[in-house]
């Protein structure tokens, strides 16, 4: 008892937040008071070690040298005030049993994995438990990371919500907003988000605890922090500042963190959550839709909410457009009329004051401002058919209850970007006497769970984000789940009595899908991930700890593009061949690849905007670059047309948007910045007309596109105020000409050469263009700004093969800019007798001219002046 009070004691001392001590919780405990996170070493004299210390991350010598064993660290108790009915629902959750076990593993160990089922509490719970043994109390703050932004911002809510704590003590994080205060001590963020501030301060001084939540969703940056992490806990702790890594997953494949030395050279314990789960009937459909899945998904859904007992139903879609048609369409399917219970809109409605006579239609639509797809009118005419490939499974139909067709379905929408007012209805319970319906993306699938879910519709499908090895270019497209993740989806519906899962896809077909998904890591280019580290100062990319490697090819051919960007500094070309080698793969980070660390693009486009800056002209990279990233900003108009009426439409409709290529791709000067300049003259020409949606249609934009542009923009110029493309009006001519080298500057490895007439050897190269990576011959599309113009020179954005291999974004380079600007990528001859030699006054040396040629393909060049 004595050494209780005396702990107590010193722990009120550390404790800044006057917390009362709850006595009760003492007693079973070992209780030793240590401030978990307190600095003994001056944070000057850190600071001056860190570059030593990133330096000992890339050395081969590799893993951390640190023991993660500690001796037992005792901790402090703060008591939490929570609620009777919280408390209730956690003394459920599976996780509370493991409490113990956990903080006993986390006070031995520096690294601890938890893993348990969706749902068993981990990601509310873990940060409270922390919380409550002190880790907070002292300087040192608890951080949680989470891949997705929705997770972090409503589970901070939840959390604070649970503690009873206002959100200026569990707050969150994430890219543009936050609510973090002084008084902080729960701090949820995204990942990519404890990355920039790990830039900022490499041992995180800020943290005593580090939890990565969502650690099987394998996101690049995850893996990343994690491999940083590995290394900067031992760090953290052989200065004395220990330091606690929690990482979090479902229970899918831990064996990838476990079991990889480099990564941890002793394994940490793995503490695994029961979690209980009722039974799951899965139903497979007999045939697989391959074109209008969500037309099936949408058919399904209807016939679950009129067939079938009451319980939530959650649908499995893969983008925000889809959840939005889908949504749509429910909503018309079964209209929610009945005002009964609707408070929070009706209270919303009242604020709004609208004056209307009778009861008003409460709009749940919240989506006007989104196109609906074309075509959904007619399908919904036909909702009524019962459609005998729609089955429904046996077990279903034996349940006691009955359907009652006349229940309201009260559909939501989730998905990442989604509001978080919006986001956070669907925790809320559906309105009295109604059906809760979630059209959710995949962040259903394990960062939130949906109270109340008896039936999940699963269209098999993800979007994931692809890499064109030939182009060069990544682009976002749907392709089949995994199994651990159709399985983790199907599991959602058996949270708090047994569920039904409607797979609308064949069992032949799931059996095709790969066991797990891969770490994405392994599907993308890594020249982002590498300027990223560089920007660390870990120069040795090669060996870091990455819990599933990219493969080398990745990292050689990510490094030499950022050398020739100018990113990382030359490598030496003198020495003996394996130094040689060694120096090629760990450059140092350049001034200008630092800038460039700063854009959230890839390194070619960070590239063009850091030159943009420089250059002063950087709003009108910014659109450039961002309609670049953005696919598609035409709208499709080749596409079939359904009548003899449409056909006539549509092709008014490309006659006008022909038109406006022509108007946007500007005369003379401007001309030659080719598809880059009508990309430039079409966002500053929606943003003049206040990028709206008649705007678009009328002129063939895609609004979504327009939107998305326009969201970018404003992320880059950060600002977001007065996002208009000044007219290019004063000095055409100079301002274009710096906007083309600044485009040659960035894409330079996509430079393409029209083929000369006395190299026709073949017809097929008659207005063809060559380029170094590429065998066939490439064609300026009739569509593009320079179809007629046929450039000696160009650079293109990419390659898109049709019906021929057609570049896309392409923009006229004068020969003479390819020696000047991309040195990088040219020989250099010997210097020419004429005209001969002469002394620059200026810089006091010997000039000359010298011919060039671009080396990957011989392409002979202007000869520059040279010293
Ligand atoms: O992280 P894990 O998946 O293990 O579980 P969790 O996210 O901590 O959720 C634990 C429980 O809290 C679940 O049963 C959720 O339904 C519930 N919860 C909630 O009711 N409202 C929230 N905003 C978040 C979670
Ligand atoms: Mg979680």
């Amino acid at each position: 008892a004595r050494e209780e009070e005396k702990a107590e004691e010193e722990s009120s001392d550390l404790d800044s937040s006057d917390e009362e001590m709850d006595d009760s919780r003492m007693g079973n405990r070992r209780v030793e008071a240590t401030n978990v996170s307190e600095s003994k070493e001056p944070a000057s004299s850190c600071q001056e070690k860190e570059v030593e210390e990133k330096k000992e991350m890339s050395e081969e010598s590799g893993p951390a040298r640190a023991s993660s064993k500690k001796p037992s660290e005792p901790a402090i108790f703060i008591s939490v005030d929570r609620l009777p009915e919280i408390q209730d629902s956690r003394l459920r959750l599976p996780v509370l049993a493991e409490e113990q076990v956990i903080m006993e593993a986390v006070r031995e160990n520096s690294f601890v994995v938890l893993c348990g089922e969706t749902g068993s509490g981990k990601t509310t719970q873990v940060p409270q438990f922390l919380y409550e043994a002190g880790y907070a109390s002292g300087t040192g703050i608890i951080g949680v990371t989470e891949p997705r932004r929705v997770a972090a911002v409503s589970m901070s809510h939840r959390v604070a919500k649970e503690m009873n704590l206002s959100t200026r003590v569990v707050s969150y994080q994430i890219r543009y907003e936050g609510n973090v205060t002084s008084d902080t001590k729960i701090k949820f963020m995204t990942d990519g988000v404890l990355l920039k501030e790990i830039q900022k301060d490499f041992l995180l001084q800020r943290y005593s605890v580090i939890i990565i939540d969502e650690a099987h969703e394998r996101s690049v940056y995850t893996d990343i922090l994690i491999g940083l992490l590995s290394r900067i806990v031992p760090l953290r702790n052989k200065k004395g500042l220990p330091m606690k890594l929690i990482v979090m997953s479902a229970t899918l494949r831990v064996e990838d963190f476990t079991e990889n030395r480099k990564l941890f050279p002793t394994p940490p314990p793995v503490i695994k959550v029961e979690a209980r789960q009722f039974p799951v009937s899965v139903h497979f459909n007999k045939r697989t839709p391959l074109e209008d899945y969500t037309g099936e998904v949408f058919h399904k859904t209807c016939k679950i909410h009129r067939m079938l007992p009451p319980g939530g139903i959650l649908v499995f879609l893969t983008g925000q457009a889809e959840v939005h048609s889908v949504c749509r369409r429910l909503r018309r399917a079964f209209p929610f009329r009945r005002a009964t219970d609707y408070s929070d809109e009706m209270k919303k409605f009242k604020k709004a004051k609208h004056k209307r006579t009778s009861l008003p239609r409460i709009d749940l639509d919240n989506y006007s401002a989104l196109p609906v797809d074309e075509g959904d009118e007619d399908r919904l005419a036909g909702i009524d058919d019962e459609g005998s490939d729609l089955e429904l499974g046996d077990d279903a139909a034996d349940t006691e209850e009955k359907a009652d067709p006349s229940l309201p379905l009260y559909v939501l929408p989730l998905y990442s970007l989604l509001a978080p007012e919006q986001q956070a209805k669907v925790f809320q319970p559906p309105p009295h006497g109604t059906r809760l319906c979630v059209v959710a993306t995949n962040v259903a699938e394990t960062s939130l769970t949906i109270p109340g879910i008896k039936y999940v519709v699963d269209c098999g499908r993800v979007k994931k984000r692809f890499y064109d090895r030939v182009t060069g270019v990544s682009s976002f497209k749907v392709s089949w789940t995994s199994q651990a993740s159709a399985n983790q989806r199907a599991g959602r519906s058996g949270r708090t009595e047994p569920g039904h899962c409607y797979r609308l896809y064949s069992s032949a077909v799931f059996g095709d899908f790969s066991l797990f998904s891969e770490a994405e890591i392994t599907r993308r280019p890594v020249e982002d991930l590498v300027l990223q580290m560089k920007d660390l100062n870990i120069d040795k990319v090669v060996n870091f700890p990455f819990p599933t490697t990219p493969s080398a090819e990745a990292l050689v051919a990510a490094e030499q593009l950022l050398v020739s960007l100018g990113a990382l500094e030359e490598p030496p070309r003198t020495g003996r061949v394996k130094e040689m080698e060694r120096a090629r793969l760990s450059c140092p980070i350049s001034p200008l690849g630092r800038a460039m660390a700063s854009f959230p693009v890839s390194p070619r486009y960070a590239k063009m905007l850091a030159l943009g800056k420089q250059q002063d002209c950087l709003p009108y990279v910014i659109a450039v670059v961002a309609a670049m990233t953005v696919r598609e900003i035409f709208e499709d108009l080749d596409r079939p047309a359904g009548s003899e009426d449409e056909s006539s439409k549509l092709a008014q409709r490309r006659a006008r948007l022909a038109q406006m290529r022509r108007l946007w791709a500007g005369q003379g000067a401007s001309l030659l910045l080719g598809d880059l300049m009508v990309l430039l003259g079409a966002v500053g020409a929606c943003e003049f007309a206040g990028c709206t949606l008649k705007f678009c249609e009328e002129n063939g934009l895609r609004y979504k596109a327009m939107l998305e542009i326009r969201r970018l923009r404003g992320q880059l110029t950060n600002a977001g105020v007065d996002l208009r493309v000044k007219c290019l009006l004063t000095e055409v001519g100079v301002q274009v000409v710096c906007l083309r080298q600044i485009v040659l500057a960035g894409l330079g490895d996509h430079l393409a050469r029209r083929v000369q007439q006395e190299e026709l050897l073949d017809p097929k190269w008659r207005n063809g263009y060559k380029t170094p990576l590429l065998d066939e011959p490439v064609y300026i599309h009739p569509s593009s700004a320079l179809f007629k113009t046929l450039p000696q020179f160009v650079v293109y954005q990419e390659v898109l093969e049709t019906t021929k291999m057609y570049m896309r974004g392409v923009s006229a380079v004068e020969p003479e800019w390819v020696p000047q600007l991309l040195t990088q990528y040219c020989h250099f001859g010997s210097p020419l007798e004429t005209p001969s030699p002469w002394l620059c006054a200026s810089t006091g040396r010997v000039k000359c001219h010298c011919t060039s040629t671009f080396f990957r393909c011989g392409w002979q060049l202007p000869a520059i002046e040279m010293d």
